[in-house]
Order: C-alpha cells, then sequence, then structure tokens
C-alpha cells in the first residue's frame, strides 16, 4: 500500500478516513486515544498544504440521524487535539459538504456528520462512495479500527479515488506484521477473555503462527474442564469442550505449545475485595469460582516471555476490572513492559477490553505497540482479511 511519503497533497481535497468512534459517557468524551492517534496525519496533510476532509463514522444510528449520535462536538475536540480550528459540516455529502470542499484553502481542515447517518454507508452504496469521492481529489484511509467493515467510506471510495494509508493505518499494520505477519520468533500469544465461543477463529489461527498461546481468563476454565477438572463454580461453556479438545490437538499437531493455568485463584462468590484462595487446577472447590489465574501460572508465563522475541496480547488472565482478580494481568503487564524495555521483547497488544487491562496495569506506553482498534485487531489476529486495507492495496 502507499503511505504518505508518496503524496504530495499540496493544494488538493484530502478526504480522511478517521475512526471517531470514541467512548462518550453523558455527552463527554473519556478516552481520547483515538483522537490524539489521528492528529499526527491530519498535522502532516495540513502542514504540506492539503486541505483536510475528515470523515468518520460515530456509533450505530443505523441511517438515521440520531442526534445523540452527530460528530458535532468531536470538531472542537479534533480541533484541541490539534491547535487549530476545525470547520464542521452537517452532512457528509451532498451540496452543503460540496461547497464547504470548494471553498476550503490550503491546510483547513473541515469534519463530516457521521457516515452512518446514511444507510449506504453499511450497504457499501456506490452512491454514497461516489459522493464522498466527488469532494476530494485524493483518499487517505487512517481507520485500521474500521478497516473489518466494508462499507462505503472505508472501502467503496478508496476504489475511486487514488488510496493511501494514514500514519496510524501505517502504524498498525507494521505492527501487526511484526507481531504475526512476518516476526522474530519465538513468538508467544497470550489469550484471555470469557469465552471461546467467541474466539474459536482466533484460537484456530494463533496455534498455526505461534510458538506459544497462552490461555487465560475464564476461557481456561473451559479448557481446564474439557480435560476433565472439576471447576467448580467457574464461567465456563460446557457445550464447547469438544471444541476445546480439538484446539488443544491441533496445537500440537502444529507445534505449538498450549500454555494452560496451573492454579487457579478461587472465590466464593464475584465481588470487590471479597476473601480469596489459591489452588490447584485439581483442587477448586465446588462451591467456589475462579476469577484469576494464580502465582504459579504467572511464573510459567513469565518463563515463556523470557525466552520470546515477540509477544501477541488479546484479553485478559482474569476477572480485572474487579480487584484483585487483576494481579495475574497486572503483574503479567509488568513483565512484558519490563522485558519490552530492557531485553528488546516485541510486544503488541490490543482487541476489546485488552487496551484498558493495559492501561490498568499502567503499561500501555512501555509496551512496543498497543492497537486503537476492537474488533479489527481480534479479526485481523483470525487471519481474516480487511476490506478496508485490501482496497489499500487493490
Ligand atoms: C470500533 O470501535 O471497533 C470501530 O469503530 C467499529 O465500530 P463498529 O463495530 O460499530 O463497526
Amino acid at each position: 500500500f502507499r503511505t504518505l511519503d508518496s503524496l504530495d497533497p499540496r493544494g488538493k481535497r484530502v478526504l480522511l478516513r478517521a475512526d471517531l468512534n470514541v467512548p462518550v459517557k453523558d455527552g463527554r468524551i473519556t478516552d481520547r486515544t483515538r483522537i490524539e492517534r489521528l492528529t499526527p496525519t491530519i498535522r502532516e496533510l495540513a502542514e504540506k498544504g492539503g486541505r483536510v476532509i475528515v470523515c468518520s463514522h460515530f456509533d450505530r444510528p443505523k441511517g438515521k440521524r440520531v442526534p445523540e449520535m452527530s460528530l458535532r462536538p468531536m470538531a472542537e475536540a479534533l480541533g484541541e487535539a490539534l491547535g487549530k480550528p476545525v470547520t464542521f459540516v452537517d452532512d457528509c455529502v451532498g451540496p452543503e459538504a460540496e461547497a464547504a470542499a470548494a471553498a476550503m484553502r490550503d491546510g483547513d481542515v473541515v469534519l463530516l456528520e457521521n457516515t452512518r447517518y446514511h444507510a449506504g454507508e453499511e450497504k457499501n452504496d456506490p452512491a454514497l462512495s461516489a459522493g464522498l469521492a466527488k469532494l476530494a481529489d485524493v483518499f487517505v484511509n487512517d481507520a485500521f479500527s474500521a478497516a473489518h467493515r466494508a462499507h462505503a467510506s472505508t472501502e467503496g471510495v478508496a476504489k475511486l479515488l487514488p488510496a493511501y494509508a494514514g500514519r496510524l493505518m501505517q502504524a498498525e499494520l507494521e505492527a501487526l506484521d511484526a507481531a504475526l505477519g512476518n516476526p522474530a520468533r519465538p513468538v508467544v500469544a497470550i489469550v484471555g477473555g470469557a469465552k471461546v465461543s467467541t474466539k474459536l477463529d482466533l484460537l484456530g489461527n494463533l496455534s498455526k503462527k505461534v510458538d506459544v498461546l497462552v490461555i487465560g481468563g475464564a476461557m481456561a476454565n473451559t479448557f481446564l474442564a474439557a480435560q476433565g477438572h472439576s471447576v467448580g463454580k467457574s464461567l465456563q461453556e460446557a457445550e464447547m469442550h469438544d471444541t476445546a479438545r480439538k484446539i488443544l490437538e491441533e496445537a500440537k499437531a502444529n507445534n505449538c505449545e498450549i500454555l494452560l493455568p496451573t492454579d487457579l485463584v478461587v472465590a466464593a462468590s464475584f465481588a470487590p475485595h471479597v476473601p480469596t484462595r489459591t489452588v490447584g487446577i485439581d483442587k477448586v472447590p465446588a462451591d467456589m469460582m475462579a476469577l484469576d489465574v494464580g502465582p504459579d501460572t504467572v511464573a510459567a508465563i513469565e518463563t515463556r516471555l523470557r525466552k520470546a522475541s515477540t509477544l501477541v496480547w488479546n484479553g485478559p488472565l482474569g476477572a480485572f476490572e474487579t480487584p484483585p482478580f487483576d494481579t495475574a494481568t497486572v503483574a503479567t503487564a509488568q513483565s512484558v513492559a519490563a522485558l519490552t524495555q530492557s531485553a528488546g521483547l516485541k510486544s503488541i497488544g490490543g482487541g476489546g477490553d485488552t487496551v484498558s487491562a493495559l492501561k490498568h496495569a499502567g503499561v500501555a506506553d512501555r509496551m512496543t505497540y498497543v492497537s486503537a482498534a476492537g474488533g479489527a485487531f481480534l479479526e485481523w489476529l483470525e487471519g481474516k482479511t480487511l476490506p478496508g486495507v485490501a482496497a489499500l492495496e487493490g
């Protein structure tokens, strides 16, 4: 794919697909990571004299103008991040957008209204792609986190204009390539989270590509139960036992070591600071539930990490939002950060609540790369083609 290195944006109208789908609570932005990661691309384009027309989806208004899902407040947030005014335009296509684009001067930045106010966005309607393409001379996609969607503003429009990857897209793709595409070995993957059923493709793909696959979180209970261990009241998916055994067999055939917990932190109920016990996997009391992996397991993970050159991390090891069940996740994250800083470990994390877990552990800025993407990161780890990325390559 082409990057901004091969684009001279001076005097050009640049349609920039961003992902401004940021978390908002009571009308306030609660996490500005995506805005902060986007600003270098806007700044570079504007400083080089481009006329930057930013578009994005926000939430899921399903083709209707849902007022709470307007991108209007984001213009101010973007302006603050850039240190220059960002003009808001009430629609992403049509006469108003066209007039705004035509009136721009070199270095100007405008933000268009939510692309998902149009039903054509999610349908990848060529008419909407054409309406967007009409606004600009070139297209820059910086929305890796929306690249798993084949939508008009991610996939469709990329085929109608000369298309480039923005700096954030480029960074995400380079990090993912270093993680799985062409990684330094050995590669360790840590996969956690609640359910095996949501991570089947992920586990299948990783077991073909990595040397050690660590399985934690409640999904580990399903594997332990499938192996005949009694997991007490722990969250687990009884209907996934056969699948879990199959994953273990396939991994073995692929020479991938699967590391399951050897000890667990259990409690009688799931609440903050309840009394806990650490037990071996054969000793989970019938009336208790596992909520974190234990210290022996953390030590076993650390041993693998010391030998590793690359780490991919998706999903917490325990119920990290409820202390003390954050212990294993925090301890492991701290080892990862230390090995990244001192031993050259390439550590890449992302997807779902992984970013909040890494932030909670205070290590997000001491890893090699933490992705700003959720679903897109997961689909990439699953080995799927992301339409938004494919359109840049094609
Ligand atoms: C995300 O937040 O993962 C992306 O912005 C995609 O949002 P979506 O799941 O609503 O398509």
